[in-house]
């Protein structure tokens, strides 16, 4: 039957999918907070598209999953609500606008800091939606926070 045919996520492994919600539910809710092998984690769904990071912004921990959705060089990015640091949605990236200054009147560009978020994998199976965390093994600037954050969960600031 069909049923045998789904595959059951092993929960002990600390790289493997874990469940997060409903497809229906998220793309109507556009974001929820869940907890990926004792990771928090934030799982946006914008214009079509589920994205997957650390909750906590690397820049002092504050909570991503509050900030508002901008489009910075046709990249979607979350905005920090603390300090409106931007990341990009897609990979992690930390943008910042560079201006020349021996070029005062030049329009500042956007550049990118690299890759200073931790972003994870979304899979939808089956109106289910999972979350495989990233390579543990390269660290990435919010891995402090997420270590620091991961006993109080259930802190909203
Ligand atoms: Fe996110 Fe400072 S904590 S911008």
């Amino acid at each position: 039957d069909l049923q045998s045919s789904i595959e059951i996520p092993d929960k002990g492994k600390a790289d493997a999918p874990v469940y997060v919600g409903k497809e229906e539910d998220i793309k109507q809710s556009q974001r929820i907070t869940a907890s990926v092998h004792d990771r928090e984690v934030v799982v946006f769904y914008h214009e079509g598209k589920f994205y997957a990071m650390d909750r906590r912004c690397y820049h002092a921990g504050g909570p991503l999953h509050l900030g508002e959705i901008e489009d910075i060089n046709g990249q979607p990015c979350i905005i920090c609500p603390w300090h409106k640091y931007k990341i990009t949605l897609a990979t992690g990236e930390g943008l910042y606008q560079a201006i020349n200054p021996t070029e005062p009147s030049a329009i500042p560009k956007w550049r990118s800091k690299g890759i200073k978020q931790r972003t994870h994998k979304v899979t939808i199976d089956n109106g289910s939606v999972y979350v495989t965390p990233s390579d543990l093994s390269i660290s990435c600037d919010s891995d402090y926070y997420a270590d620091k954050y991961k006993k109080t969960e259930s802190s909203d600031m």
